[in-house]
């Protein structure tokens, strides 16, 4: 009998590949998801705790499916990810109803905790990193792939920046090997994908060898990549200004599938935040990578993640990063006030920046960043590129895409326009996309 699955997804793009291996573990017990919490048979939170506001979001679902719960008590409610990492026991004593709680690297445990829980009526809890990893477990995907997919290469961080969850939650840096992450991609192909996203919380740490025992880095699994030929596109993120090699570089300029557009968090832009946050490099690195990216791939676009408001941020400190900033010109950028989380070194320190003095640097740098995004999506107004086609748009007879840039770009074609990518003029502005017009219908390979 087929029962109701929903996965509501919080946080970064490895919780939405997550979600889908999620899915495909419990497939083979009847579960078939759906996009409503209502009336399903299990609902499963997979969770972020990078910011307190993320966690929080939990709790208020918590509540709501509480009620749920009430009128439907066979549902099963788990929660996944993150902060059931971090938090599982609280979890657990705060919200006696959840039924099943697991962490990031035991899902694929799934179905046994899913059984567990139904059968003694009690809390399942599996937060623990388990020797072998979940991939050694985790089934062939089984929903066909977009064609813009998602492939997980890298897991985990032992970089230990101050203020950063990510190496409790999701534990030590982990590559999978090239063999396994070949073998995914080639099926994620053959089932429609035409761009990959190779993910990991520090995904250009990675680091495997290949059939012939020679040791690769990301610049050269993207070129292994590459060479699978329906494949049009690979991006890649989230990465490490310290681990951005030679290597990485020269793929950069010279793999045309490796779109130029480029996320690399820098968080600030002054010496002495970047030392107090343990990120390992000072600002000149970081321009000095920029330049030479730059150098090797003219056209590329960059995107950033900041912090504003880091314990002992002065005045001078912000402005640092609001030169860096003026002087690199990003394309698009996420920006954060700092958020105290528990077990985290910056936690601890004193001199902790008031909140209003956050909230004002952050609209300041946002307003600096809106305006250098809106500048960079200008810039291209009136080029022919190719766009890879996604899904249909909001209008009939609209479909919408990507950019190289990453840029949302709508335009009139049929449906079947969807996994090619075609020349599109560049048109107008829109609130979050580009509107476009088909330039030649014949797909492009690019
Ligand atoms: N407070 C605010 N922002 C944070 N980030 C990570 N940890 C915190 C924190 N404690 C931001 C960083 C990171 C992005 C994913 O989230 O900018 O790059
Ligand atoms: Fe959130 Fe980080 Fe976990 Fe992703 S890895 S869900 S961003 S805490």
């Amino acid at each position: 009998m087929t029962k109701r699955l929903f996965i509501k997804t919080y946080g970064c793009q490895m919780n939405v590949y997550d979600s889908a291996r999620m899915a495909d573990v419990l497939a083979p017990l009847g579960y078939a998801p759906g996009d409503d919490a209502e009336g399903a048979d299990l609902v499963i939170l997979n969770t972020c705790h990078i910011r307190e506001k993320a966690s929080e979001k939990v709790y208020s679902e918590l509540g709501r499916l509480r009620l749920m719960k009430q009128e439907r008590p066979g549902t099963l409610i788990a929660v996944a990810g993150c902060t059931a990492q971090a938090e599982g026991a609280e979890i657990l004593r705060r919200m006696p109803f959840v039924d099943v709680v697991v962490g990031p690297q035991a899902y694929h445990r799934l179905p046994e905790l899913v059984a567990r829980a139904s059968r003694a009526g009690g809390a399942a809890l599996d937060t623990e990193f388990p020797v072998d990893t979940k991939f050694d477990h985790l089934p062939e995907t089984a929903t066909p792939p977009g064609p813009a997919a998602f492939l997980t290469i890298q897991e985990g961080c032992d970089k230990f920046c101050t203020f950063c969850v990510v190496p409790y939650t999701r534990g030590a840096e982990f590559s999978r090997p090239v063999a396994e992450v070949l073998r995914e991609a080639e099926r994620l192909v053959a089932g429609g994908a035409r761009e990959l996203t190779l993910l990991g919380q520090n995904v250009n740490a990675y680091h495997g060898r290949d059939a012939d025992g020679r040791e690769l880095g990301l610049g050269g699994l993207v070129r292994r990549l590459a060479r699978i030929p329906a494949l049009g596109r690979l991006r890649y993120t989230t990465s490490h200004p310290r681990d951005v090699d030679d290597a990485l570089i020269a793929a950069h300029g010279e793999e045309p599938k490796l779109m130029p557009y480029l996320h690399l968090p820098v968080q600030s832009g002054s010496d002495r935040i970047l030392e107090a946050m343990n990120r390992g490099h000072d600002a000149a690195h970081f321009l000095r990578i920029v330049e030479r990216l730059r150098q090797a791939r003219p056209d590329l676009a960059l995107s950033s993640d900041f912090i504003v408001g880091f314990p002992g941020e002065s005045d001078a400190d912000f402005a640092a990063t609001m030169d860096l900033v003026r002087e690199v010109g990003f394309a698009g950028a996420f920006s954060f006030k700092y958020s105290a989380r528990p077990g985290t070194p910056a936690a601890l320190l004193e001199r902790q920046v008031p909140e209003a003095v956050k909230d004002a640097r952050l609209q300041d740098l946002q307003s600096l960043l809106r305006a250098q995004t809106e500048a960079f999506n200008r810039s291209v107004l009136g080029r022919v590129v190719p766009v890879l086609v996604e899904k249909p748009g909001r209008h009939p007879g609209q479909v919408v895409g990507r950019s190289p840039w990453l840029q949302a770009v709508h335009v009139e074609a049929p449906r079947a326009a969807i996994g090619a990518t075609i020349d599109v003029r560049l048109v107008r502005l829109g609130p979050n996309s580009i509107a476009g017009e088909v330039a030649s219908a014949a797909g492009a390979a690019a």
